[in-house]
């Protein structure tokens, strides 16, 4: 972590996001902005760049990044205070934690997953976060019609995300909106000659 990310963490999270326990319960609801206004939540979201640009962009629209990775939180933090970003809010801790305690059911519009950890190794594979407990979890959360948009560059990751999400009645596959934006990790998978798998799903309402 560069020193700048490190000040960052430290003067700049309390006044765009928290750090995440589970004596916190639910977010704060400063946290969460205008109730009026949809929201859409970001998991391991990186270095921010592309959270930080569609915030800027949609502007109508509450976002709520959740990271555990120290380094890219600084980052990201440095550029809401720079680019005065007012509509997005940065969650420093463990997705399934917050996602579980943190949230409220029935609250999401949208859920982005871009470039999940891999894990490649096959023993590693049930590290992966999107699996069968994680995605229930993410049906609770979302709104009826609410979406969860999902990109990998693992062939088996895609594979596996299909049938996951396919043995499960609660989802309906859609077509995935092109982004203007690539994350770091998509041109990084670009750059090793990987295929880039897109996902969307919405929730059935229930
Ligand atoms: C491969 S990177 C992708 C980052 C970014 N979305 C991109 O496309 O460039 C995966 C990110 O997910 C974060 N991550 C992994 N597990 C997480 C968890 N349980 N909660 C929150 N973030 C997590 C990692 O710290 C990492 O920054």
């Amino acid at each position: 972590m560069t020193s700048s990310q490190k000040s960052a963490l430290e003067n700049l999270l309390p006044k765009y996001g928290v750090k995440y326990s589970l004596d916190l319960g639910l977010l704060p609801s400063s946290l969460l902005g205008n109730p009026e206004l949809p929201l859409i939540i970001d998991i391991g979201f990186g270095d921010g760049e592309l959270l930080v640009a569609t915030a800027e962009e949609q502007k109508e629209i509450n976002f709520i990044g959740i990271e555990v990775y120290d380094a890219g939180i600084g980052h990201c933090l440095k550029l809401i205070d720079e680019k005065k970003v007012n509509n997005l809010k940065l969650v420093s801790g463990d997705a399934v934690d917050v996602m579980k305690f943190g949230i409220v059911e029935k609250s999401i519009n949208e859920i982005n997953l871009f470039f999940p950890d891999p894990w490649p190794k096959k023993r590693h594979h049930k590290r992966r976060i999107i699996n069968n407990g994680f995605i229930a979890l993410m049906s609770e959360k979302l709104v009826n019609s609410g979406t969860v948009n999902i990109s990998t560059d693992w062939e088996d990751y895609a594979d596996q995300i299909g049938d996951l999400f396919s043995k499960r009645g609660e989802f309906l596959e859609k077509s995935s909106a092109s982004r203007d934006i690539s994350t770091k990790f998509e041109r990084r998978g670009i750059s090793l000659g990987h295929d880039i798998f897109n996902f969307t799903y919405e929730l059935i309402s229930q």
